[in-house]
C-alpha cells in the first residue's frame, strides 16, 4: 500500500514523528551572504575542514548551507542547539547521528543544484535522491549501460517525450535505494538493482519542482509522508 503524501507546507512549530511517518524537506542552498558566518559557526570542526576543502566558493557555500540546515532541521526534533549534534560515517560515507543516541532518528540528504531534500524518520535506513534534469544528458546509453532488460521495456513503452523524465524517475530510485543501504554506488553490480521488486520497503518518486525529480527509500512501511518547506531564516532553530 503507497503512503498517503502531504503538499508541501510549513512545519509544525513542534516536530514529532507519529508510528509509520516519515518527514521529508526541501529547501533552498542558495545561501545569503550575510548569513554564511552564522551557519558556519553551527559546523563541526570536521564539517569545517570539509567546508574549506572545497574551492568552488559556490559549492562552499552549498555545502555549509546543507550541513547547517541538515543540523537546524534535526536539532529541533531533539530539543537540542544544532551545533550540539554529532555524526558518525559508514564506511562508504553515509553520515549517522551519533550524539545524541536516545532517539533513533535517521535521515538522509541529497542535493542537486540549488535544492536539497532531508528524509527524517524513525527507526530503519532511509534513502533520497534528487537529480535536476538535464536536458542535454544523453540518458539511452545511461540507461542502455545500467538499467535492467525489465527497466528498459519500461522506458520503451513511453513515447519520446516522456522517456526522459521517466529515466530519471527509476534512476533516482536506484540512487535511493542504494542510498537507503548505504552503500551508494560502491558494490559492484549495486547499480543493477531493480528498484520496483523490493520486499518490506517504501519506495516512491515524490514530486518536488518542474525541473527536478526525487525517490525516497524506507526499509520499513511507512504508511504518512508529510512533507516541510523549511523557512529560509533563523527561525527553524
Ligand atoms: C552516496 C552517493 C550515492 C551520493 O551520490 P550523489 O548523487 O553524488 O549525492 P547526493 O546529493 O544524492 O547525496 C549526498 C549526501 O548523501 C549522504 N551520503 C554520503 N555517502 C552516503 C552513502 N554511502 N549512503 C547514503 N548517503 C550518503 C551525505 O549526506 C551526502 O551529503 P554531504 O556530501 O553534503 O555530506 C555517492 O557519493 C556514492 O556512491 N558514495 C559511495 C562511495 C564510497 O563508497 N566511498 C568510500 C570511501 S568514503
Amino acid at each position: 500500500m503507497k503512503p498517503e503524501v502531504s503538499c508541501w507546507q510549513h512545519p509544525p512549530s513542534r516536530l514529532a514523528l507519529k508510528d509509520g511517518e516519515l518527514h521529508l524537506w526541501r529547501f533552498s542552498l542558495d545561501a545569503p551572504p550575510e548569513m554564511i558566518q552564522y551557519l558556519q559557526s553551527l559546523l563541526s570542526t570536521n564539517e569545517m575542514v570539509r567546508a574549506e576543502r572545497l574551492i568552488d566558493p559556490l559549492k562552499r557555500h552549498s555545502f555549509v548551507m546543507a550541513r547547517s540546515c541538515l543540523r537546524q532541521i534535526l536539532a529541533k526534533y531533539l530539543g537540542l542547539n544544532p551545533e550540539l549534534l554529532k555524526f558518525g560515517y559508514n564506511s562508504s560515507g553515509k553520515p549517522f547521528l551519533s550524539s545524541p543516541t536516545k532517539d533513533k532518528l535517521t535521515f538522509n540528504l541529497s542535493h542537486s543544484g540549488s535544492i536539497a531534500i532531508l528524509a527524517v524518520a524513525m527507526d530503519g535506513e532511509v534513502g533520497v535522491d534528487i537529480e535536476k534534469i538535464d536536458a542535454a544528458l544523453n540518458f539511452q546509453s545511461v540507461a542502455r549501460r545500467y538499467f535492467t532488460l525489465a527497466e528498459m521495456n519500461e522506458l520503451e513503452k513511453l513515447s519520446i517525450l516522456r522517456r526522459r523524465r521517466q529515466f530519471y524517475r527509476l534512476w533516482t530510485r536506484k540512487e535511493a535505494v542504494l542510498k537507503m543501504y548505504g552503500t551508494g554506488f560502491s558494490l559492484p553490480g549495486s547499480i543493477e538493482t531493480f528498484v520496483s521488486d523490493l520486499d518490506h520497503c517504501t519506495l516512491i518518486n515524490i514530486f518536488l519542482a518542474t525541473s527536478y525529480v526525487s525517490a525516497l527509500a524506507v526499509n520499513r512501511r511507512i504508511t504518512s509522508i508529510q512533507k516541510f518547506n523549511m523557512l529560509p531564516d533563523r527561525e527553524i532553530r
